[in-house]
């Protein structure tokens, strides 16, 4: 069988997905699958490749083959487009390793529903919904379990900024966190801690998404769960995890450039709280109609309350992230896992 591994991706996580995908690769099964490798490099060129550092580093122009996935439901392949020549590499099944905009938000996994091409991981909708902040808000509202209080602003709003700053003002005290509804990795969230910081803080939000988010700020410990299943198994939630941010929150920065921020498998928290995580973590999963897999991040407070706060559709799995890091302390190897993944997009 062939596996098509997609990966880099037009998002603000570019490099993350590079780093996630080596993880990825190695836990393959070679016996059982034939790889083609396609890079999507930053300006959104699909190019097979045999090496992940040459979309990361963008040096992959000279002498690239182009590679084309067409929405043509008949044909089930990727065209290799090399110079003149073409070739059909027949597709199996797809495994997106894309985090972020245009790769985890139901693009990419809507050309491949058109392309009948088996994919790992969630489908359109709960890709679509998850990747957005305010629309998981609302089902994550309905479902009753607790999240922070929010503020929805749009761009155009922010024209009349003393307006958007009353709201909020009459809403929440300081500090507030402010957030793009469509991005990942923390990118254009921000902490603002006076009226002059939230103005900052949503322009810059702005310049992320059309669609921003001010929420309460939510004192309590990072806490997330991996979520395997959907579809047609049933849904198991992993153990809990904690995050140890080095910086003030758990920024880009801090998740993959500060050797300080640590991961902590089954850490010591109030009574019940981690099995509430666990039943929050597939209750979410569930809501949003995911399938395959998700990290589910909460915080828990100091009395053991459980805060939802965002879901990963397509988490980081590189060395140092957390979901795979959840399920081998669970009893499933990476190996094991990748493994389930493809098997599950193929059932
Ligand atoms: N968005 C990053 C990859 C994560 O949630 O792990
Ligand atoms: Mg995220």
């Amino acid at each position: 069988k062939t596996a098509v591994v997609l990966f880099g991706g037009q998002s603000s996580e570019h490099v993350v997905s590079c780093m996630s995908v080596v993880n990825v690769i190695d836990h393959i099964n070679k016996d059982k699958y034939d790889l083609l490798l396609i890079g999507i490099t930053e300006e959104g060129h699909w190019i097979k490749t045999e090496s992940v550092k040459e979309i990361k580093d963008g040096t992959w122009r000279e002498g690239s083959v182009r590679a084309i996935l067409s929405p043509d439901a008949g044909m089930g392949a990727v065209i290799l487009l090399d110079g003149t020549k073409t070739e059909l590499v027949e597709a199996d099944v797809v495994f997106p390793v894309l985090h972020g905009l245009l790769g985890e938000d139901g693009t990419v996994q809507g050309l491949l529903e058109l392309s009948r091409i088996p994919y790992v991981g969630c489908g359109v909708l709960s890709s679509a919904v998850s990747m957005d902040k305010l629309y998981t808000k609302i089902i994550v509202d309905d479902l009753g379990v607790r999240q922070a209080a929010y503020v929805p602003v749009m761009r155009h709003q922010l024209k009349n900024m003393e307006q958007v700053i009353a709201r909020v003002e009459e809403r929440f005290d300081y500090p507030v966190f402010v957030k793009p509804s469509n991005a990942g990795s923390s990118k254009g969230v921000s902490r603002a801690e006076d009226k002059k910081e939230l103005e900052t803080a949503l322009l810059e939000a702005a310049r992320h998404d059309r669609k921003i988010l001010v929420e309460e700020m939510i004192v309590g410990r990072e806490i997330e769960c991996a979520v395997l299943g959907g579809g047609n198994q049933p849904v198991k939630a992993s153990g809990v995890g904690e995050i140890l941010a080095a910086a003030e929150f758990y920024d880009f920065d801090a998740k993959y450039n500060n050797a300080d921020s640590k991961t902590v498998i089954d850490p010591q928290l109030p009574d019940g709280a981690a099995e509430r995580v666990r039943e929050a973590a597939k209750a979410v999963f569930q809501a949003v109609d995911g399938r395959g897999l998700a990290r589910v991040d909460f915080f828990v407070k100091s009395d053991g309350t459980v805060v939802f706060n965002e879901i990963n559709t397509m988490p980081g799995f590189t060395a140092i992230s957390m979901y795979p890091m959840l399920w081998e302390a669970a009893g499933i190897s990476k190996d094991q896992l990748v493994n389930c993944l493809m098997e599950d997009a193929l059932s």
